[in-house]
């Protein structure tokens, strides 16, 4: 069983739906492994469907936005036995498929979005596209001249240049549709890699799009918005905490750095490739130990390590550029020059890497189960002055999942509201060694974390006791730097914020020796609070 094929026969359950099939299964990342796994243990494909074609799921809607993927994406040859194939995924896994393989926003409602094993909402869609475009430029570097023998329409020289995978260009080609090679004001167009051109069909073209909507100065609303099911795990409504949220949702840029970084993974993986099911499992599995391998976790990270901002800056540009020539009656890109168009994808890379890529990855409430808020909270006037650093104690052992760090979070709130009679968890946020965040009282709420100084400062706490050890360099770095800087960016924090440990202002051991001694290297700690 071909990855590429398996990767087809789900994207073509789209093109086949079971009217009146039984109730879908639950909408969570194990669900889609496991559709691939049914599909890897049960269906005979052959090489030649191992063009898994992602441009038939945007085939099925109307929608123009999907031209690009049509392009860039090779299309897969037709295959007869499809059908029989498909019949042969569970009616509840096909169900699943065809709810969440399109992703999609409606009245503040987010569709096409699944829970994945680390806790964070992932779209499937750019997570397929991402596959699909790493199958293919696998496929393409390693037998050529099969991609050559591919057919194309030689009349149109914009569907060659587009259908053509960029691997195979070199600079003088790939420039061809840029126009002659137009350069972005500040910097030279440059080859454009494999990871390249997975970012420009997973992410870029939403990133550019969205962003040309706006004003020019202005982020669109709601870049990075969370959002919340029905239920703690496996609810089926999936509600954006901005309702006004654009597509660039926490879900889309989650799904799109996880198909450009498994698409990554494929194209450069050596034959035998990967069953797809295994990779997914991996990459989305339980238990990282700080560790910012190979995992979801760490998506953000592994993204920034992957590329540059000039290089996606370029990448956002050159879709844009493509997409106005594949479709000239584009209301956003009518009569946009390239320059605009440049000067529109370097915002918007801008903002993206310095709103969300550079940002810590912070669980919402609703994602851990919170109790509600007792009474009423009061509000923060922001920006604050002050950070204090605190470790929870207990639980003692640093959590490594979100299944751990959730259990934690519920724990400490429990114990926080019913034994100290406190309204809510007294952190304002609190710090996993699974790579997230996890909200508490958040930005805007008063917490009760530092006596006598809640109202000045936010209160982040590490999970475990760090009187003997340190927590994980991925965790240390998030409150350090990571945190900080961006709410300093955000308007809630102060630029020249002061640092304290608990211990400076409570008599408290918090947040214990070997953390306090390396708080007071770090930028912006202070000896006392005045
Ligand atoms: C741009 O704005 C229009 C009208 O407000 C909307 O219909 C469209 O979906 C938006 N496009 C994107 C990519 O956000
Ligand atoms: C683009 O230019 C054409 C011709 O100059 C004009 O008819 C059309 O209204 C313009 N479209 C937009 C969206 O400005
Ligand atoms: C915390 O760590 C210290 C030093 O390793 C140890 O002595 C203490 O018992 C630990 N406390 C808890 C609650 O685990």
């Amino acid at each position: 069983m071909k990855a590429g094929g398996v990767l087809w026969i789900l994207l073509q359950l789209l093109l086949w739906p079971q009217p009146g099939t039984a109730a879908s299964s639950p909408p969570v990342m194990d669900s889609v492994i496991q559709a691939l796994e049914e599909l890897e243990q049960k269906v005979l494909v052959t090489e030649a469907s191992s063009t898994a074609s992602a441009w038939i799921l945007s085939a099925r809607s109307s929608s123009p936005h999907n031209s690009l993927h049509q392009h860039l994406l090779r299309k897969a040859p037709s295959h007869n036995t499809m059908e029989t194939d498909l019949h042969s995924l569970s009616p509840e896994l096909q169900a699943l498929i065809s709810e969440v393989a399109q992703h999609d926003i409606q009245d503040g409602q987010e569709y096409g979005v699944v829970l994945a094993p680390d806790g964070s909402a992932v779209a499937v869609e750019p997570l397929l596209v991402g596959l699909e475009a790493g199958l293919q430029a696998h496929s393409a570097a390693n037998s050529p001249l099969e991609c050559l023998a591919m057919p194309c329409d030689a009349s149109d020289t914009l569907t060659n240049t587009g259908a053509v995978w960029p691997g195979l260009m070199d600079a003088s080609t790939s420039a061809s549709f840029t126009d002659g090679g137009a350069t972005l004001p500040n910097g030279k167009a440059k080859t454009p890699t494999t990871v390249d051109r997975l970012l420009a069909v997973t992410l870029g073209r939403d990133l550019g799009l969205t962003f040309l909507n706006s004003s020019q100065a202005r982020s669109p609303p709601g870049l990075g918005t969370e959002g919340c099911w029905n239920q703690l795990s496996a609810g089926r409504v999936f509600t954006l905490l901005d309702p006004k949220a654009s597509r660039l949702t926490v879900a889309f840029l989650n799904g799109a750095l996880d198909g450009a970084l498994l698409g990554d993974h494929l194209s450069r993986a050596s034959k035998p490739r990967p069953r797809l099911s295994c990779l997914l499992k991996e990459y989305y599995g339980a238990g990282v130990a700080g560790d910012p391998k190979f995992r979801s976790n760490f998506r953000r990270q592994n993204v920034a390590a992957l590329t540059s901002v000039p290089t996606l800056a370029q990448q956002v540009w050159e879709a844009l550029v493509l997409l106005q020539r594949l479709e000239p009656g584009h209301p956003q890109l009518q009569n946009k020059s390239q320059e605009e168009l440049a000067q529109g994808a370097t915002f918007a890379t801008k903002e993206f890497t310095e709103t969300f890529l550079g940002c810590p990855a912070i669980l919402p409430r609703c994602r851990w189960g919170a109790a509600p808020y007792r009474g009423n909270p009061t509000p923060l006037r922001l920006p604050l002055g002050f950070l204090y650093v605190h470790h929870t104690y207990v639980p003692a052992p640093p959590c490594t999942t979100f299944q751990r760090c959730a259990a934690n979070m519920r724990s400490m709130q429990r114990f926080h509201q019913n034994e100290r009679h406190w309204n809510d968890i007294g952190y304002s946020f609190v710090v996993g060694s699974d790579g997230y965040v996890y909200e508490g009282r958040g930005w805007h709420w008063v917490g009760a974390h530092t006596r006598g100084h809640n109202s000045r400062g936010f209160g982040v706490a590490f999970v475990g006791n760090y009187t003997g050890s340190l927590p994980s360099d991925t965790a240390l770095n998030t409150v350090r730097d990571v945190l900080p800087s961006c709410a300093i960016r955000a308007g809630h924090l102060q630029p020249d914020y002061k640092l304290l440990g608990h211990r400076q202002l409570v008599r408290s051991d918090c947040p214990g020796d070997a953390l306090f001694n390396l708080l007071r290297t770090w930028p912006h700690f202070v000896e006392a609070e005045n």
